[in-house]
């Protein structure tokens, strides 16, 4: 990188990547958002007006500003339109085959000098950065959900990264005004090593009659100060990525402890996970989410 970051791609419109580009946009950044197809870019920019326009509602942002912000945001089906980009974050599904084939197509558009991220939840940066032509450039940022409200980014070092690129993301991340820690590049990091075997216990307690689903919820709310019970929380990651996170910890540390509950996996083989197909350990199609079982 020769100078600073003033232009962001980002590679997926979906929960996450439009709170990536929400948050850069507010930030002053300009933003190249992509996606597969036009309506998954137009859900995407749905969302980010809607949160955008709440947090006019509350005052934190004016009128503006949110036209502004929603200005610097450039929907895009061609990688060739983040050509002038400076970073490019990349977040697409949590599917390993998925990201590498992205990178393998993206980076012969990318600029010689541009940065590239992954915003993964537990895969390997190293092996990721492999599938990159700029491994000492590339980098794991790692947002929370949902990305407007949540204070902690990550970042995490491949084994090749170099000095420059890790201080560039830790300015980056300032300018957006969040906080970043540093994890080593082992499975699910250190937020998910400890959330996830935290939500897959929730779920084997529900799986061996220990508490109901509002009981577990309930507990962990009110008896551990949580603000969503671990259930709700499953619900709101998605099920498919509670267990593709819990794989991903089982696989690379090898230890038992890890596997996943089977009533996770029953969920996800069901198609129900979570808000988005609008069932899981909630039933979220009536006014209020109902316990399923
Ligand atoms: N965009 C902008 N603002 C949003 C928002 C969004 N998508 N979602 C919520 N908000 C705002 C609300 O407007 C509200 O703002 P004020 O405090 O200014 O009123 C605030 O956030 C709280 O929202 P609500 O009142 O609607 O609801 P709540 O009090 O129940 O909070 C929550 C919602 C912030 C999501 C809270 O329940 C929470 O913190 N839950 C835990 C989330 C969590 O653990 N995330 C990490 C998941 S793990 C992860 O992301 C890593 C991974 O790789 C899987």
């Amino acid at each position: 990188m020769t100078g600073p970051i003033k232009t962001v791609g980002v590679i997926g419109a979906g929960q996450m990547g439009s709170g990536i580009a929400h948050v850069c946009s507010l930030a002053g950044f300009n933003v190249q958002l992509h996606d597969l197809s036009e309506d998954r870019i137009n859900a995407g920019l749905a969302t980010i007006n809607e949160n955008i326009t709440r947090q006019v509602a509350k005052g934190v942002i004016s009128d503006a500003e949110h036209q502004a912000a929603l200005e610097r945001i450039r929907p895009t089906l061609a990688y060739d339109d983040l050509s002038a980009c400076d970073l490019v974050i990349e977040a697409a599904t949590e599917n390993e085959e998925v990201k590498r084939k992205i990178f393998t197509n993206l980076c012969p558009s990318l600029h010689p000098d541009a940065l590239l991220a992954t915003n993964t939840s537990s895969i390997s940066i190293m092996r990721l950065a492999a599938a990159t032509d700029r491994p000492e450039r590339f980098i794991g940022i790692h947002f929370m959900n949902p990305v407007p409200v949540m204070q902690l980014v990550e970042l995490i070092r491949g084994i090749a990264t170099d000095d420059a690129t890790y201080e560039s993301a830790q300015e980056f991340i300032a300018k957006l005004g969040k906080t970043s820690t540093v994890s080593e590049d082992f499975p699910a990091f250190i937020v998910n090593r400890i959330l996830l075997p935290m939500i897959n216990e929730a779920i084997y307690t529900l799986y061996e009659g220990v508490g109901s689903v509002e009981g577990i919820d309930t507990a962990m709310r009110l008896g551990a100060n949580h603000p969503m019970g671990p259930l709700q929380l499953a619900d709101f990651i998605g099920l498919d990525t509670c267990l593709s996170i819990m794989q991903g910890i089982h696989e690379g540390l090898a230890d038992s402890k890890y596997r996943p509950c089977p009533l996770l996996v029953k969920y996800v083989e069901a198609g129900w996970l979570g808000r988005k197909t609008k069932r899981g350990f909630y039933d979220y199609r009536g006014e209020q989410p109902v316990p399923t079982r």
